[in-house]
Parts: structure tokens; sequence; C-alpha cells
């Protein structure tokens, strides 16, 4: 099965920050696969604006060199890659001043659909709207995407999306979570409510625990500025896995479009009792299997950042009361794997004997690598000599199933064009924003507050100790970190 292409309108895509690192690693590159996939108009354009002095012949040369870096393929399709080279222009453009903002005025068409991507620092963000605004840039129409880091905390949030309301209403404002954009979180919406069969069994009555995790096998090498001030329950925490907890965890929106998607994730971060600092581990890694400590890579060499954070989360609702979510997710771990598995209760009565007894099922949503479905069931094992029981895996790889085409695995492909057709349902309102943050913030300064540092772990193991005592403790265990 190939992917089915569904046709954009003709667009202007300025990327602010297009000579940058996203821009050249991940924006343009799924720019240009959309392109080869037929999707995108003959007549779009893509503008690059940034500080750099260049002319567009200049950027096209610049982007034809950072293409075959980042899209080694591309040179497979040459007339495609041309096409695309030609749809590029370029203007340099001042974001803290007044220069460049005329020449970007004219160059955009006001009769297509515009788009202005910040592919800049955070601090560039409000500087960047305003200036679309008082220079007549932007219209009532018009798209801005921000990703993140979207504040740094509450007060930071609330700003930024105050500076950003100052300059366009909400409908036009597109704040990337990329995790919103993998195959596999959309569709743990449509496992969960376009099958009859698992939902009325998600829930406190049938589901002893869920478990969330997204591990990874690299460090922070490279990023230790950025990374250093983050920490994980920034980095990942306050928006991706809050994400994933929110599509897992949240009652059947309505109708599946923007607003009704996001009211009911935003309830569910509403329902999230605040965290108990004996419910939460932090965890940094130090050298192990020949890979070098966190600490190599900080700015500060006494660093108390948190590679690794895990906890156990409840939310106060009907349908969650009584089954924790317990979330992890790390750096340098044994593998890089990310999943959502939903453990159910054991069935309410053996009439096996107690030798055969076995867990209840458990389905697992693997969002990467090898994007899939698991169901583990019971069943008897084969051969004669009585009932025995056994596991086994109900298994289903969507590579497999669907045809390695059908699978587009880039985040940004999907999200941009769903900004180019105006469909915010896959990025977060400023208020579900604020209010991850409003939750995540007391523990931020519960660590801050505390001066020892976080438990230590191997460079490739599957994470600290307490990790695995904070689920001991509640007569669980984590399912392996393993590929
Ligand atoms: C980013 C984080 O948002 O997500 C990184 O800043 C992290 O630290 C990355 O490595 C993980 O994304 P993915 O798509 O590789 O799972």
């Amino acid at each position: 099965m190939v992917s089915r292409v569904i046709p954009v309108s003709p667009f202007d895509l300025v990327i602010f920050g297009a000579t940058g690192d996203l821009s050249r690693r991940k924006i343009l590159p799924a720019l240009f696969r959309r392109m080869r996939a037929g999707q995108m108009p003959e007549n779009s354009r893509i503008i690059g604006a940034a500080r750099t002095k260049m002319d567009s012949a200049g950027f096209r040369d610049f982007v034809r060199e950072s293409m075959a870096e980042f899209e080694p393929t591309a040179k497979d399709t040459p007339e495609v890659l041309e096409t695309f080279i030609a749809a590029l222009e370029y203007t340099p453009i001042d974001a803290m001043g007044d220069a460049g903002w005329k020449p970007l005025k004219k160059l955009i068409r006001k009769d297509t659909v515009q788009a202005f991507y910040l592919s800049v620092g955070p601090s560039l963000f409000g500087e960047i709207a305003h200036r679309l605004h008082v220079h007549g840039i932007a219209t009532p129409e018009s798209r801005i995407v921000v990703e993140k880091p979207l504040g740094h905390d509450l007060a930071s949030a609330k700003d930024l999306n105050k500076r950003l309301g100052e300059c366009f209403e909400e409908h036009q404002i597109y704040r990337i979570d990329h995790y919103l954009g993998k195959e596999t979180v959309q569709n743990l919406m449509a496992i969960r409510f376009a099958n009859a069969l698992f939902e009325p069994l998600w829930n406190s009555k049938y589901v002893d625990h869920v478990q969330i995790t997204v591990a990874e096998s690299i460090g922070v090498e490279g990023r230790g500025g950025y990374y250093d001030k983050s920490g994980a329950l920034r980095d990942m925490v306050q928006n991706h896995m809050m994400q994933l907890l929110c599509l897992t965890a949240m009652e059947p929106p309505a109708k599946f479009n923007a607003d009704f998607v996001r009211d009911e994730k935003l309830k569910v971060i509403r329902a999230l009792d605040p965290l108990k600092v004996s419910d939460t581990v932090r965890g940094q890694y130090r050298a192990g299997g020949g890979e070098a400590s966190y600490i190599e890579h900080a700015e500060n060499p006494d660093s108390h950042t948190e590679s690794f954070v895990a906890l156990k989360v409840n939310i106060s609702n009907w349908r969650w009361a009584g089954t924790p979510f317990y979330l992890r997710t790390g750096k340098r771990l044994r593998a890089r794997m990310s999943e959502i598995a939903v453990v159910f209760k054991d069935p309410p009565h053996s009439i096996f004997e107690e030798s055969n007894h076995r867990k209840g099922n458990t389905l697992i949503i693997r969002l990467q690598p090898d994007e899939g479905i698991t169901l583990r069931m019971t069943i008897k094992e084969p051969g004669p000599g009585g009932m025995r029981l056994t596991e086994v895996p109900l298994d289903m790889s969507f590579a497999d199933a669907l045809g390695p085409d059908a699978i587009v695995t880039d985040a940004y492909e999907r999200l941009i064009m769903d900004v180019i057709r105006g469909d915010q349902t896959l990025f977060m309102r400023g208020d579900e924003v604020e209010e991850a943050w409003a939750w995540i913030d007391p523990l931020i300064a519960a660590w801050e507050a505390d001066s020892s540092k976080p438990a230590p772990y191997d460079a490739g193991s599957s994470g600290p100790e307490d990790a695995l005592a904070l689920l001991h403790r509640d007569g669980r265990r984590w399912r392996e970190i393993d590929v």
C-alpha cells in the first residue's frame, strides 16, 4: 500500500533562520520529500530569511549543498531536486531591527497561503511576530509556526503566549511538538477511537497501570550548553511525554478536530495530581561501556542536571483513579525505544491451576523503532500433557502490514503540510502548554532546592536503580528497554 497524497493549496512558506541547523536537517528535507511525493503545488515557494547576507542564487547553492549532506537520496531524483531548488527564494533580514522587512513584504504574495516558520531561538519569537505585524506583512489568515522551548516555566510560557497573542489569533499559531507528528502517536487515536475493542477496557477497572517509555541511546554531546540548562524534565517530559500521556488517557473527543482533541487533552492535565517528590526519580549517566559520562559534555563540571526522569503519575478522574501511569525517559540508555504499554489486570478468577497462572494482557504501542502494535496474550502451550499456559505476542509492524512506503517516518513532513492545510489538531494550544508548565514547575522548584545529586546510572544501562524501585514498591516492574 502506498500512502495517499492529499493535495494542499499553493503557499509561500517563509523560514526564519533558514540557514540554521533545524532548517537544514529537518525542514528543508521534509519539504523536498513532500515535493517528491507530489504534494507540493507547482507555484509554491520557500523563502529563506536569515541574518546572512546573500541573494536567492546563493541560497539555492547553499540548499543544494545542505541537501547533499542531510537528504542524500535527493540526487536520485535530479529533476525533483531542481524543481525544489527553483522554488527557493531568499531575503536577508534583521530580526531585531528594521532592515529587510520591506523587501520581505514585497516578496510575499497576498493571494496564497502564507506561513512563517520561526526556526530561530525562542528569544526571537516575540520580536519576529511583532515585526511581521507592524510591517503589515502578516494577514489575518497567515500562520506562524514555533517550536519548543516554549518557555522554561509557567511565567515565561505565559509571556510568550501573550507576545504571540498580541500579533496573531490562536487559530493562526502552530506550536510544534514533533512527537504529535509521529505516525504511531496518531495511530494511538485511531486504535482507541476507530475500534470498539479497546475502549470499553480502557479504564481503571481493567487497566492495572500504564508505562510510557521514551528511551534514547544517544547522549547530550554537542548540545551540552542547551541541555545543561534544560534537563530531561523540561526537554522531554513537559512536552513530548505529556502529549503521550494525554492522548493515552483522554476521553474520546466528540469529533476529530483541533479544539475538540485539545480540550480533552487539557482536561487530562488538569486532572493530574500534584507530583510528590517521593514519586519521582532523577538520574544522570556516568561513563559506561566505553561511553563518556554526562559531566564530560556538560558546561558545569558539578552539574546536577538530570539526563533521566521517572515519574509515577496519578490522574484523579472517574476513568483513571487508582491506575498509575509510570513515565520514564532518558539519554544514553541501553537502546532507542519508545513505547506506550497498557498493562491490563489479571482475569478476575483463574480456572487453571495456580502453577499455570499467567499475568494479564499487555497492549504495547511502539513509537520507534519499527512502529507497530503488540498484544501479549496467554494461550495454551501446544502439545499433550495437560493445560499449560504460555504468553505469546500478537504482533503487527505497520511496515509489514502496510508496506514500507506507507510509513511517512518524519514528523516534520506531516506537520508542515498540516500548517499549510490549516489543521491545528496535531499542534499544542497555548493553554495546554501553560497547564503543563503549571504542573511541572513545582517539581522543578523542589529539585532545584534539593542539593543532592541525581541518581547515577551507567551509560548503556536501563537507568538508575531508584527507577526500578519506584515500580518494585508497587509490586510492578518496568518492561525491558530493548529493540
Ligand atoms: C527533542 C529533544 O525535542 O526530542 C531531544 O530536545 C531529543 O533531546 C529528541 O533527543 C527526541 O526526538 P526523537 O524524535 O528522536 O525521539
